[in-house]
């Protein structure tokens, strides 16, 4: 008589599920089974009360099985459940370490976020990174974007991060004493790299725990535009002291800047509040000011949304080339409006908060 899956399921029907009335089969405990000829091929999954219940119910299985004339061979695998594992001390499996376990030494993280990008956000990041570095604190900052990392660049850092055999990353230490870690250290800029999920999730969470970030007042996170992965990766799984979200004046980056506080609030990532960038020029010739992307708009969609309206930051040509030339204005010229626009923007966020 040819075996068929209905006679080893009547079989395992007649054996009783580890601390149950019922059979392995009626339990739920069969995840697999194949018969191919006179040889089959079994998974369960059993409840285990004791270390040595999975081997019991294998030999069980192999016992009964051996007694039927139409089996050759058999393979058969047991997985306890260990999560009906009954409680006692030795058998309650610890819970993974979480990312924010692995940074302990770190007190606050926040992000710099945006709807869009091109407003600023790097240069946001690295210039409160420094800001805040000079007002005394200990700062990382990670550049998280993963399509447009700049802070290897911004940050004027000379340097590559270095492995150790552990397994764990050195940041590199950037002029003003900032620690930085950016993704644009593994990739080549140039090449566009797709990250998918688990790959983006490992990678994140190797920046944020594998990183010797030690001890740290302030890791600032530099995030890509828009709320996708990496930003909801992050909030899902690091405690957020808050995140800032850039925003230049104009209409069209205001709407995605109010999307993107939306999706901060909807994940309970408190809102610091908003920063507006490249808000007035200076002519510095005349004293002339001139709003080119409009005036007043991130203090309206600030009052709108009831956030603080944190700073604003003018327009000005030193920015574009302290950021190229990895000189951050606030470094250079820390008393020129921008970099006192900075200096204000750290010292508002690092008020309240009290270390
Ligand atoms: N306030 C500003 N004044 C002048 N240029 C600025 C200002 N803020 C940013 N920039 C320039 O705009 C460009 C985009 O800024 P960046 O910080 O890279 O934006 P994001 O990270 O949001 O994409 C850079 O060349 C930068 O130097
Ligand atoms: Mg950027």
């Amino acid at each position: 008589m040819a075996l068929t899956e209905q006679m080893i399921l009547e079989k395992l029907n007649e054996i009783h599920a580890p601390g149950s009335q019922m059979s392995l089969v009626e339990s739920g405990a069969v995840r697999q089974l194949e018969v191919e000829g006179t040889s089959v091929t079994i998974v369960l999954a059993v409840d285990a009360p004791q270390p040595s219940t999975a081997g019991e119910v294998k030999t069980a299985v192999e016992e009964a099985l051996a007694a039927m004339d139409e089996v050759e061979t058999a393979a058969v695998t047991v997985h306890p459940l260990l999560t009906t594992v009954q409680p006692g001390p030795a058998a309650t499996p610890e819970p993974p370490p979480t990312w924010a376990d692995k940074i302990p030494d770190v007190r606050n993280v926040i992000a710099v976020a945006s709807g869009k990008g091109g407003v600023g956000k790097s240069t946001v990041s690295a210039n409160l990174a420094l800001a805040l570095a000079a007002l005394g604190h200990k700062v990382g900052l990670l550049d998280a974007d993963i399509y447009g990392p700049s802070q290897q660049i911004m940050m004027g850092t000379t340097e590559e991060p270095k492995g150790d055999p552990e397994g764990k990353i050195h940041p590199v230490e950037a002029p003003g004493g900032v620690k930085v870690m950016s993704f644009g250290f593994l990739v080549d800029p140039d090449q566009p790299v797709i990250w998918r999920g688990p790959m983006l999730q490992k990678a994140l969470e190797q920046f944020v725990g594998d990183v010797l970030w030690g001890e740290l007042d302030y890791l600032v996170v530099d995030l890509p535009p828009g709320t996708g992965d990496v930003a909801l990766t992050l909030c899902q799984n690091v405690p957020m002291a808050g995140v800032v979200i850039v925003t230049t004046p104009q209409d069209v980056a205001l709407v995605d800047a109010r999307k993107s506080l939306h999706m901060f609030r909807k994940l309970e990532v408190p809102v610091l509040g908003i920063v507006e960038n490249m808000s007035a020029y200076e002519c510095p010739e005349c004293g002339h000011v001139e709003h080119i992307f409009g005036a007043g708009g991130g203090r309206r969609t600030a009052e709108e949304l009831e956030t603080p309206l944190l700073g604003s930051i003018p327009l000005d040509a030193a920015i574009v080339i302290g950021g190229d030339t990895g000189k951050p204005v606030v470094a250079e010229r820390p008393d020129s409006p921008a970099g006192r626009a900075f200096t204000e923007l750290a010292r508002k966020l690092s008020q309240g908060d009290s270390e």
